[in-house]
């Protein structure tokens, strides 16, 4: 690998928390922030714009944006934080909290759309449009992401030719980077490989990210096949958090710990301080009940 930069998209605070049970209180999610930060992460989604019905644990969205904004630890020069919005009114109140990057979220399958978001693919689209001439309009960085790039929990397999289909339309709305989302984590290097040498055939990887869920334990494995497809963006989430309250069964995130170490190990992501990262982890383990990511427990058991 020659790679000399790799960005990490840290989603636990979003991807990882939307699915538990328990509501965090929104001190504990700006202090899971300021942590990440301190550990080199410089890239961290913080929450969703999301309908508080679907998501409640999202539903203090606004007040995480203004403790971010008014905590003394986050050098905000250095560091950037994503949130999800849906439609317009996600993105009028993200607007309002003075967000200045969102994300938006299609699916490459109609029956993970509908339950997600309540709507077809094609409505999805013609819902972002809006929500991209305002962000520009107002100097908001737009991510997107596509969802069950692999498969469906209600559809089944997914055709790569509709994934790199949808990518080039999310591009040309305006998004700087689409982020390719096993959703339940069914995919293996072989099938991720597959899905994306077609995708690279008409989008570059350098407009792409890989986003791995662990279901069966192939997330670190998929992402160094991404890496070696040129996609240089991983999204993860400190010990592994999450799971998707619209896809029954998916665990959470490829682990950032075990993600940074496997890059560590290409001399890759050196900036992120992986005792700091594993010891957040562990924090935040602890105080979900959660048993944490495999490389960040070996180092907090040194
Ligand atoms: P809907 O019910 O069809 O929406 O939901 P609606 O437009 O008909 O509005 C219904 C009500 O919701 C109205 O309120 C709206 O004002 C309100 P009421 O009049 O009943 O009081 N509403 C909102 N409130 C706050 N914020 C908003 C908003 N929009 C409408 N933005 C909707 C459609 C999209 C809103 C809903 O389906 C939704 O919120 N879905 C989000 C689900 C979600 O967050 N899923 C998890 C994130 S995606 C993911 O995890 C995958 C990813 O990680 C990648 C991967 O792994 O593949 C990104
Ligand atoms: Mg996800």
């Amino acid at each position: 690998f020659s790679r000399s930069m790799v960005t990490i998209c840290e989603v636990g605070p979003r991807d990882g928390l939307q699915n538990e049970k328990m509501i965090v209180p929104t001190n504990t999610k700006v202090e899971l922030i300021e942590r990440l930060a301190k550990s080199g992460l410089t890239t961290i989604e913080s929450t969703a714009f999301v309908s508080p019905k679907w998501v409640p644990q999202m539903a203090d969205a606004t007040e995480v944006l203004k403790g971010i904004a008014e905590s003394p630890n986050l050098d905000h020069s250095k560091l950037s934080f994503p949130v999800l919005t849906p439609n317009l009114k996600g993105f009028e109140r993200a607007l309002e909290a003075k967000s200045k990057h969102i994300a938006i979220f299609a699916a490459s399958s109609e029956g993970f759309s509908k339950k997600n978001i309540n709507c077809t693919i094609e409505e999805s689209l013609e819902r972002f449009k809006p929500v991209c001439v305002a962000a520009k309009k107002n100097n908001v960085k737009v991510r997107g992401y596509l969802s069950t790039v692999i498969a469906c929990p209600y559809d089944g397999p997914t055709d790569p030719n509709q994934v790199a289909k949808i990518t080039e339309k999310l591009l040309e709305m305006g998004c700087y980077e689409v982020s390719l989302g096993d959703t339940i984590g069914v995919g293996t290097p072989s099938t991720i490989d597959k899905m994306l040498r077609t995708v690279t055939a008409s989008v570059p990887a350098s407009k792409l990210a890989m986003h791995a869920h662990d279901t069966y334990g192939q997330g670190v494995a998929n992402c160094t096949v991404a890496l070696d497809r040129g996609i240089t963006t991983f999204d993860a989430s400190v010990a592994g958090l999450g799971g998707c309250p619209y896809a029954k069964g998916a665990t959470g995130n490829v682990a950032t710990e075990d993600v940074v170490y496997m890059l560590q190990g290409f001399g890759l992501a050196n900036e992120i301080d992986l005792v700091e990262l594993a010891k957040t982890g562990k924090w935040i383990s602890d105080i979900l009940g959660r048993t944490g990511a495999r490389a960040g427990n070996a180092i907090c058991a040194k």
